[in-house]
């Protein structure tokens, strides 16, 4: 059956398309309308990973771009093209959408509210109808920070931590809603934070944690500090509270950002290759009628003190956990209060259930570990060593893998 794919070009669609495209003769892509060229985009992606020559050569072929808009009304097509596409469909994977987690509600919801709406009416309206998986996240569990978080839940109690998880589980709702109405299986996927080992390419999508570096490193030089001499020991769970005054530096001269987070804080980190390859035998199961959820998580979380490491390795700053909001933050960590909706992940301490997952796919769908230096080798420049913590030797990295 003909397969569609939404957010292609995405950093999570670009390896959900080599999946697909391993079992699909041809792929739909509903590309993003005003975008930059997507085919050309997906191309430079199989041709940087290395893919074979033959395989490149017949991407154009074997792939059907409709640019599409997710924010208007039929995906910003025709009634005659919005219908001929419909039809058209076996399956639709909808993973585009905006990832945007300091973003404002209403253009959250445009894009991933109502984007979500206009594909469910593509996936109502084709005559075959269509199966959708949509891809959602695991952080529709909103601000509940400790316990554990279900893949049955879906619900508002705690509120959300941005708008981003919010539109995420409104999206939920509204397939929800669609299946309830059609009679309609649906497969819900929710992953946790996704991640590579790929250094970082100007003609490949970023990854969420390369958001947050870039956000510290603009910060520190809207707060205009000074440069660091040496660089500090990370920090870890066991570290004393460090006394500390606003804008006073840290340890190695560099300056010092007290954030709220907690020491045995934890996050759910997972390679972006293996969460598609996940998605894709999740979506071969035998469908319940209703809609399946399930969470695509790591079985084993990240110390939040490591993601601490690797940032402060990142961007010359120290990074102090603190149970509060220091009083009299200084000029830093006023500017870095502008994003609340990305740090509070630092407090989080709960644990995603992926029963579900484990109990269809048994031991196979889990990863390998994600390690600092893994972290490491897909954030930082090209080439960059990890600096070695004081008085241990210097990590060896995976070398660049580009072709
Ligand atoms: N990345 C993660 O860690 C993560 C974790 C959990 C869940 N997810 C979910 O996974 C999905 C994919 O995320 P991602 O990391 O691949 O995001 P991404 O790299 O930001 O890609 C977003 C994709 O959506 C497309 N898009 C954006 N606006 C569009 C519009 N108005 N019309 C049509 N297409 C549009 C983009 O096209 P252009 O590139 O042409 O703009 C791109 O292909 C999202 O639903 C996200 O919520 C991601």
């Amino acid at each position: 059956m003909h397969v569609a794919l939404t957010g292609a070009t995405g950093f999570l669609g670009l390896r959900l398309l080599r999946r697909l495209l391993g079992t699909h003769p041809t792929v739909t892509v509903l590309a993003h309308a005003g975008s930059d060229d997507a085919l050309h985009r997906i191309t430079r992606y199989f041709e940087l990973t290395g893919s074979p020559e033959a395989f490149i050569a017949e991407l154009p072929r074997r792939l059907r771009v409709v640019d599409t808009d997710l924010g208007q009304p039929r995906l910003g097509l025709s009634g005659r093209a919005f219908q001929e596409l419909a039809d058209g469909l076996g399956t639709i994977w909808h993973s585009a959408g905006s990832i945007n987690l300091e973003g404002d509600l209403p253009e959250l919801r445009h894009i991933n509210v109502e984007g979500t709406r206009h594909v469910l009416e593509l996936a109502a309206a084709g005559h075959r109808t269509p199966l959708l998986r949509h891809v959602s996240t695991a952080f529709v569990a909103g601000s509940r920070r400790d316990g554990v978080a279900y893949e049955d839940e879906l619900d508002d109690a705690c509120g959300f931590e941005n708008a981003y998880e919010r539109s995420k589980y409104e999206a939920e709702l509204l397939v929800h809603a669609w299946s309830r109405k059609h009679g309609r299986p649906a497969l819900v996927l929710r992953p946790s934070i996704l991640v590579t080992d790929l250094p970082p390419h100007p003609e490949l999508p970023s990854h969420p944690l390369l958001v947050i570096e870039r956000i510290l490193r603009d910060a520190r030089c809207a707060a205009e500090l000074a440069e660091p001499a040496e660089p500090r020991e990370p920090a870890e769970s066991a570290r004393p509270a460090q006394p500390a005054g606003p804008g006073d530096p840290g340890p190695g001269g560099r300056p010092l950002v007290r954030t709220v987070g907690h020491p045995r804080g934890r996050l759910n980190l997972l390679q972006v290759d293996h969460a598609a390859e996940v998605m894709v035998r999740l979506a071969g199961l035998t469908p319940s009628g209703g809609v399946d959820t399930y969470h695509v998580v790591h079985d084993r979380d990240v110390p939040v003190p490591t993601v601490v490491t690797l940032l402060e390795r990142l961007v010359p700053l120290s990074i102090d956990l603190v149970a509060a909001k220091p009083e009299t933050p200084s000029a830093l960590e006023a500017l870095l209060d502008f994003y609340p909706g990305m740090t509070a992940y630092l407090a989080h301490r709960r644990r995603f259930d992926d029963t579900r997952v484990r109990t269809r796919l048994g031991p196979t769908a889990a990863s390998a570990p994600v390690s600092l230096d893994y972290l490491w080798s897909g954030l930082a420049p090209r080439g960059r060593p990890l600096a070695p913590a004081p008085g241990t030797a210097p990590a060896v990295l995976p070398s660049a893998r580009y072709a």
